[in-house]
């Protein structure tokens, strides 16, 4: 079923941030097909490539101690509604270049933004556990992560050689979670919603769920 946009979505920002250096990563080729989504819904979307950031590690220095390039990301994320975080599986989790990106932002980035997440993996299991934790990890930065994840297991047969996903169903799962970004961003920044949602987000804390 499609979702028909209600609210004037022209605004809304959508980031993409691909957690994988590789060339011909796989992970840009999906974050990159969820931005095509959030576009379709009428989102400025963006592709933030970590390829294009020579971050260094957090290394516990006051933050305006970094370099602008630090800066550069952070406003990024900053200026964006709905955010997509793309990672490859490694180890069982998300990949360290996406983790140390993160570990740069914080609240200011991240609290009440919509949040999408979407993983490939060389393995049958998929990025499952990677996507996971990068839910835990939005969590705690206090977005809303959307339900609906995509998860590519065996990625490197889901391809064709230029790069074009072989299925279409899967593609759709893709556009679909750029969709909800987006969509679900657009919401968030509704008058009434946000009612509903500052409501929520003042609940009080249930002391046994931290
Ligand atoms: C350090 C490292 C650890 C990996 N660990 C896993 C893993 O736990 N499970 C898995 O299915 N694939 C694993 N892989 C394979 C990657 O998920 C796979 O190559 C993926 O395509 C990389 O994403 P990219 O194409 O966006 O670079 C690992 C790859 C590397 C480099």
């Amino acid at each position: 079923m499609q979702i028909q946009p209600i609210y004037n979505e022209n605004a809304i920002v959508v980031t993409g941030i691909c957690g994988s250096l590789r060339e011909e990563s796989y992970t840009r080729l999906a974050v990159e097909t969820a931005l095509i989504g959030a576009s379709q819904q009428g989102a400025q979307a963006r592709l933030i490539d970590l390829r294009d950031y020579d971050l260094p590690f957090v290394d516990g220095r006051e933050k305006e101690d970094y370099p602008e390039v630090v800066h550069q990301l952070k406003r990024e994320v900053a200026g964006a509604q709905g955010i997509i975080l793309g990672t490859p599986e490694y180890h069982g989790s998300y990949s360290g270049v996406l983790k140390n990106a993160l570990d740069h932002m914080g609240f200011r980035e991240f609290e009440g933004k919509v949040l999408g997440l979407i993983g490939v993996a060389e393995g049958g299991m998929g990025a499952v556990n990677a996507l996971n934790h990068l839910r835990l990890v939005g969590r705690s930065l206090r977005a809303w992560v959307i339900p609906q994840q995509v998860s590519l297991p065996q990625v490197w047969g889901l391809y064709d050689d230029d790069g074009n996903l072989k299925s279409g169903h899967i593609e759709a799962h893709i556009i679909e979670v750029g969709r909800q970004v987006a969509r679900f961003a657009a919401l968030r920044r509704n008058e009434q919603f946000s009612e509903f949602i500052r409501e929520w987000e003042t609940a009080m804390n249930n002391p046994g769920a931290e």
